[in-house]
């Protein structure tokens, strides 16, 4: 049934890709432009290359074709001609000198289970005046009061996994990652709203990635369904929030207290929408960067070692107690430090955005067309021997020295970089203070790989199991 109405649409998509690649290809004839589109194959419309994309590792997929072509190359992806940039000068040209001419682009399916006015789909004055608001609110001095309440999401997610049998880490870093986005958008939430917000965001989740369609009964209708219920749970939230008249710094409060120079406040579903927003961008990207941590860590003893001594000593500075964990003290963990950064580089969990041309540009002679997709891809940069050496090697001394300028993106770049990157950061040291000074863990099963999800984690998960060191 579900596999019918996909292969109905695949061939729906492929008749409209196929006519409008005949017109696309008429008028480049017809064009008087001097400029050339950057070499590479556009494969069958559609189908075009995504199949060969699926089919192998993308950063594999992506590598060979740099390989051919160089840093500019074109392709064909889910239905859409693109420009893929493989170098941080061109990666800097889409998302920081050039940004007005690319605009973020997500298929609107997504849209409407976010909320279209969340900040990451726009462009211009109300992005800006969002994202200065939205940053304000994950800045170091916002966030520094959060080390405590992160400490102990960490520590309650830590004692329920040591109780249990097998878990999956990501499964569960992802309910860890979720109070801590509550945390920076609510302050303190009170249990009832948590809850219902949590099942209801699951929905959500669970239809994101499915195929939308709208029958009764599918992930995704069940998605948008929930996404009205969370609406509603925000609504009593902001009603009970402006009953009570209080000023709170957290992002709810920003958002809340916003006016343009025009004197007009957010209206409730913008409201709704940048929340949902925000923990959106905050959930599956920090579960999986700290997943890929604890797998590494695992892996390679030796660093481990060199981690928990550096932890060890500021729990012990602490008199070995949990809650006198500080902002300050987060700020000086050099190893660990350097072994968050390696692992963003390693599993470069966002491999690449979109953005797309809203005129022609021209980029060393090569013409990028108006309309079509541009995508600079991070991963292949992270992985490329040029910026850094033996870049196969998990290797967190790397880091001693700075890397080169537009050759470190994990939380991309220019007008739309992450404004959660030091909560996120903040966010993985508290955890691994916690996790390596009272807890061990075992990874369980030796199945290597990554699953995509779609951003990479490991495999099933990571499967694995936790004791308090004490117990031992
Ligand atoms: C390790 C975890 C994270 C990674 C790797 C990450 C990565 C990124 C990247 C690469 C972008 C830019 C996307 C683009 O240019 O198209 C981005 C944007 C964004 N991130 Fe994150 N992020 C993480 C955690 C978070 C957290 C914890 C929050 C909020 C609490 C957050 C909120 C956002 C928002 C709101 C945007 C959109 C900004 C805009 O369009 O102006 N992210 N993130
Ligand atoms: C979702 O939200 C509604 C309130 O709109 C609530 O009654 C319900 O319990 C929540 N949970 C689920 C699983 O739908
Ligand atoms: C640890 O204990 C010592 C001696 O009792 C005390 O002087 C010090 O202030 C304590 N440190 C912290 C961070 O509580």
């Amino acid at each position: 049934m579900e596999s019918g109405a996909i292969l109905l649409y695949l061939s729906l998509c492929f008749l409209l890709a196929l006519l409008s690649y005949i017109l696309l290809v008429r008028n480049k004839r017809d064009g008087k432009e001097k400029t050339k589109l950057p070499p590479g194959s556009m494969g069958w419309p559609y189908i075009g290359e995504t199949l060969h994309l699926y089919s192998q590792d993308p950063s594999v997929f992506f590598a060979n074709k740099q390989k051919r072509y160089g840093e500019i190359f074109k392709t064909y992806l889910l239905g859409c001609p693109c420009i893929m940039l493989a170098s941080p000068e061109a990666s800097r040209l889409v998302l920081t000198t050039q940004a007005h001419l690319f605009k973020p682009t997500y298929p609107k399916s997504k849209e409407s289970l976010i909320g279209p006015s969340a900040l990451f789909f726009h462009q211009g004055d109300y992005h800006a005046r969002l994202r200065k608001l939205v940053q304000s609110s994950l800045s170091p001095e916002a966030i520094r009061n959060l080390v405590s309440s992160i400490g102990a999401v960490a520590i309650s997610a830590l004692d329920s996994w040591a109780s249990t049998h097998v878990i999956r880490t990501f499964t569960e870093m992802k309910k860890a990652s979720f109070e801590v986005g509550i945390l920076a958008i609510f302050g303190h939430l009170e249990t009832h709203y948590k809850h219902e917000l949590k099942k209801n965001y699951s929905i959500v989740d669970g239809g994101y990635n499915s195929f939308p369609s709208k029958l009764p009964g599918t992930p995704y209708k069940k998605a948008l369904l929930a996404r009205k219920r969370l609406s509603k749970i925000l609504n009593e939230i902001i009603c009970e929030r402006k009953e009570k008249m209080t000023h709170e710094k957290d992002l709810l409060g920003c958002l809340l207290n916003f006016k343009d120079d025009k004197g007009e406040i957010l209206n409730e579903d913008q409201i709704a929408d940048n929340i949902i927003g925000v923990l959106f961008a905050a959930q599956d990207t920090t579960a999986s960067v700290m997943t890929w941590i604890l797998k590494y860590l695992y892996d390679n003893p030796k660093l481990l070692e060199m981690v928990t001594a550096e932890q060890m000593a500021i729990h012990m500075s602490n008199n070995e107690s949990d809650s006198q964990l500080t902002w300050v003290q987060t700020r000086n963990m050099p190893v660990t430090h350097k072994v968050i950064s390696e692992t963003l580089r390693m599993a470069s969990i966002i491999s690449f955005t979109f953005r797309e041309a809203v005129a022609d540009v021209e980029y060393k002679g090569y013409l990028i067309p108006k309309g079509w997709k541009v995508l600079p891809l991070f991963r292949n940069i992270h992985h490329s021997a040029e910026f850094f050496t033996s870049p196969q090697e998990f290797n967190p001394s790397r880091f001693e020295n700075p890397p080169k300028p537009n050759t470190f993106m994990p939380f991309g770049s220019g007008v739309h970089a992450c404004p959660g990157n030091e909560l996120a950061k903040l966010e993985m040291l508290v955890m691994i203070h916690h996790l390596v000074t009272k807890f061990r863990w075992e990874v369980v099963g030796s199945e290597a790989g990554i699953q995509y999800g779609p951003f990479p984690v490991p495999m099933h998960g990571l499967p694995a199991r936790f004791w308090r060191k004490s117990t031992i």
